[in-house]
C-alpha cells in the first residue's frame, strides 16, 4: 500500500525522507510528496508519478527543515494526481496516511458544514482538517489527535506535523503498520523497519490503537485508551542492502535467482538434515487432532495454499477448505471448534487475509500463519508462527516468497502426516531427502534462463496466453498466468488441463500461445491428450516438462523448456522457476516496468 516516513532530525531532512521513500517505493508509486516544518511554515512539495518526479520538483524548489514527513502513494480514493498526493495540509497541520478512512464522507460533510474546503478527492484530507480544527481552537497537538482518532473508522497509519510545534511529530496506528525508530538525538516514524534501515536499527512496533509523540529526546507512546504505554525497543535486523539490485537489472530477476539460497534457508529451519526428519517448532496444540484445515490467502500466496491442499490431503489425509480471503468472510464459512486455519502471506499485512484471520480466531480456530515478515500483524496474532526466510521481497510480483511458502507448507504437511501416524519413519526420511534436493533442482532450472529469454520473443506479441496444468500443477498454471499478466500486461488465464474443453478451448487459434506445465508422471498422458486438443485447433504450445516428457510430447511444440527430473513433491517449487522467468523475460521484451507494474502495489492493506 502506501509508504510513510517521518523524521525529527538535527540536520535538514528532505534528502533522507526521499531516500526512505525509495526504500518503500514497492508499497506504492503513483505519486509522492513531503512536507517539512521550517521557519514557522509548512513547506510542502508533491508530484504525480514515480519518485523521480518529486526529486525534480525538489531540485527546482528545495526545502530546508529539520523535521518532516513524506509519503509514496498507491491510490485508493482519488486519481493519482499531484493534488491527491500526500501530505495533505491545512495552514497548521500536514499529514500522511496509509490505509482507508471508511467514514470519510460523513466527516467531510461535517467539516464542510463548518465552512472548511477541500483541495483533494482523498479520504485522508479529512483527518488533516479534523486535527487542524481543534488545534486552531487552541487544543494541543496531543489533545487534538487523542480527540480525532476515536472518530476514524477503517485502517490507517498516520504521521502528522504541526506548523507551530517544530519539535514534534505524532504517529498513529490502527490496522496499518507503523514503527518508531530511535536514533542519536533524532527520532523516526516509518511504515516498516526497511524504511528506517540506514537511519536506525533500534525500533519499536506500535500496537493496534497506539499513537506516539516523537521529539528529538525520544518517544511517548499511548494506547487506544490514551494511557501511556511501553513498547519494547528491538533490533530491527533490516538491511538497506536488501533494497539494492546488485548486479541484476531488476529486483524481480534478483529475487528469482535468490531462490535456491532462500529456499535452502527456509527448509533448513523446518527439516533436520542429520537424520532426515521434519523439525517443526514446539506446538502447543495436538496437530494429530486437527480434523479440518482451512487455508486462506490472496493472489500468489493463495496459489501456494492451493498446491499445499494437494499435500495435506495426500500425506495427512485431512480435509482442506481453501478460499481467497476477500471471499472467505462473506460466504459464512462453517468453522467447527478445534479446526486449524492457516493464513499465507508474504507481507503479513494484507487486509483481506488479516480480516479472515480475525474472523477465524473469533470462531474458535487455531491460527497458523506462514509469513515472510516475522514482525508483521499476522505474525503477532498467530498461535503457530511459521516464518518463511525469503528476506525482503521488493519486486511487486512475488517470486521467492512463493517458493519459500511452498517449502514451509510441504514440511508442515509432512509433520502432520507423521503426527497422525500416516507417515512412517522411512517415508519421512524419503520425503525429507527429496525436499532437501530442492535447492539443487532450482539451480538446474535457473540454468535455462537464456533459453527462456530467447523464447520470450515468441510470447511477447501475443494478446492472450493460456496456461494449463493438472493436479498440483494447476495452481502453478494460475500462478504463471498471474505473473505474466501483472508484469507484461498480456491477458493470461490458468486452467486445469482437463477443464479447457469445457469452454476456454473456444479461444484457441494460432495466435494464442498455450503454456503447458506437465512433468512426466501418472497424470502426463492425460495432459498430452489435452495438448492434442489444442494442437488440433492450430494452437501453439510451449511445453514445460522433463526430458522424458519432452521426448514423448515435445515434437511439434512452438517451444519447450526442459526441467530436471524431480520427485512430484518438489515439482511445484522447481516448475515455478520457468513460469517466473518466462513472465520476466516477456516483460523485459515488452519494455514494461518489471518491478513496479502499473496499478499494483505490494502489501495491500485495504480491503
Ligand atoms: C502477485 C502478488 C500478489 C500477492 C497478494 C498477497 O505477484 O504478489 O498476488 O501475492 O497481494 O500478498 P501477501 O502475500 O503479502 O498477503
Amino acid at each position: 500500500m502506501c509508504g510513510i516516513i517521518g523524521i525529527v532530525g538535527q540536520q535538514p531532512v528532505a534528502d533522507r525522507l526521499v531516500d526512505g521513500l525509495k526504500r518503500m517505493e514497492y508499497r506504492g508509486y503513483d505519486s509522492s510528496g513531503l512536507c517539512v516544518v521550517d521557519g514557522g511554515e509548512l513547506q510542502r512539495r508533491r508530484a504525480e508519478g514515480k519518485l523521480g518526479n518529486l526529486v525534480e520538483v525538489l531540485k527546482a524548489d528545495p526545502v530546508d527543515g529539520t523535521i518532516g514527513i513524506a509519503h509514496t502513494r498507491w491510490a485508493t480514493h482519488g486519481a493519482p494526481t499531484a493534488n491527491n498526493a500526500h501530505p495533505h495540509a491545512t495552514a497548521q497541520v500536514a499529514l500522511v496516511h496509509n490505509g482507508i478512512i471508511e467514514n470519510f464522507k460523513e466527516l467531510r460533510e461535517e467539516l464542510r458544514r463548518d465552512g472548511r474546503t477541500f483541495e483533494s478527492e482523498t479520504d485522508s484530507e479529512v483527518v488533516a482538517h479534523l486535527v487542524s480544527r481543534l488545534v486552531e481552537n487552541g487544543a494541543s497537538p496531543q489533545d487534538a489527535v487523542a480527540d480525532v482518532l476515536p472518530r476514524l473508522r477503517g485502517a490507517f497509519s498516520l504521521a502528522i506535523a504541526f506548523r507551530d510545534h517544530p519539535e514534534m511529530l505524532i504517529g498513529a496506528r490502527l490496522g496499518s503498520p507503523l514503527v518508531v525508530g530511535y536514533g542519536e538525538g533524532e527520532m523516526f516514524l516509518g511504515s516498516d523497519a526497511l524504511a528506517l534501515a540506514p537511519l536506525t536499527q533500534r525500533i519499536s512496533y506500535l500496537e493496534e490503537g497506539d499513537w506516539v509523540v516523537i521529539t528529538r529526546e525520544g518517544a511517548q507512546i499511548f494506547d487506544a485508551e490514551n494511557k501511556e504505554a511501553t513498547r519494547e525497543i528491538v533490533a530491527s535486523g533490516a538491511s538497506a542492502a536488501a533494497v539494492e539490485k546488485g548486479n541484476y537489472r531488476h529486483f524481480m530477476q534478483k529475487e528469482i535467482f535468490e531462490q535456491p539460497t532462500v529456499v535452502a534457508q527456509t527448509l533448513g529451519s523446518y527439516l533436520r538434515q542429520a537424520d532426515n526428519s521434519v523439525a517443526l517448532p514446539q506446538l502447543d496444540f495436538d496437530i494429530s487432532e486437527i480434523r479440518r484445515l482451512t487455508i486462506v490467502a490472496c493472489g500468489t500466496s493463495y496459489y501456494a495454499g492451493m498446491v499445499a491442499k494437494y499435500w495435506f490431503e495426500h500425506f495427512a489425509r485431512v480435509p482442506v477448505d481453501i478460499d481467497v480471503a476477500s471471499e472467505f468472510r462473506y460466504r459464512e464459512p462453517v468453522l467447527e471448534d478445534g479446526g486449524l486455519a492457516l493464513f499465507i502471506s508474504q507481507s503479513g499485512e494484507t487486509a483481506d487475509t488479516l480480516a479472515a484471520l480475525r474472523h477465524c480466531k473469533a470462531n474458535g480456530q487455531v491460527i497458523g500463519v506462514v509469513v515472510n515478515v516475522p514482525t508483521s500483524t499476522m505474525a503477532r496474532e498467530a498461535d503457530l508462527l511459521l516464518p518463511t526466510h525469503a528476506g525482503p521481497e521488493i519486486g511487486v510480483a512475488s517470486t521467492k516468497a512463493f517458493t519459500c511458502q511452498l517449502a514451509v507448507l510441504a514440511a508442515l504437511a509432512a509433520h502432520m502426516a507423521v503426527k497422525k501416524g500416516l507417515m512412517n519413519r522411512e517415508e519421512e526420511q524419503s520425503v525429507v531427502s527429496h525436499l532437501l534436493e530442492t535447492p539443487a533442482c532450482l539451480n538446474a532450472a535457473l540454468d535455462h534462463d537464456d533459453d527462456i529469454a530467447s523464447m520470450a520473443h515468441l510470447i511477447a506479441p501475443a494478446r492472450d496466453v493460456l496456461y494449463l496444468g493438472r493436479g498440483q500443477d494447476y495452481p502453478l498454471a494460475m500462478e504463471g498466468a498471474l505473473k505474466l499478466k501483472e508484469i507484461s500486461y498480456i491477458h493470461a488465464e490458468g486452467y486445469a488441463s482437463g477443464e479447457m474443453k469445457h469452454g476456454p478451448i473456444a479461444l484457441i487459434d494460432d495466435e494464442v500461445p498455450v503454456v503447458v506445465i506437465a512433468p512426466s508422471g501418472p497424470l502426463f498422458e492425460k495432459t498430452v491428450s489435452n495438448m492434442e486438443e489444442v494442437r488440433a485447433r492450430g494452437g501453439k504450445i510451449v511445453l514445460i516438462s522433463d526430458a522424458e516428457g519432452l521426448e514423448e510430447a515435445g515434437e511439434g511444440c512452438m517451444a519447450t523448456i526442459e526441467m530436471p527430473k524431480v520427485h512430484p513433491l518438489i515439482a511445484p517449487l522447481v516448475y515455478a522457476i520457468p513460469v517466473q522467468l518466462l513472465a520476466y523475460h516477456v516483460a523485459v521484451v515488452k519494455g514494461t516496468d518489471v518491478d513496479q507494474p502499473r496499478n499494483l502495489a505490494k502489501s495491500v492493506t485495504v480491503e
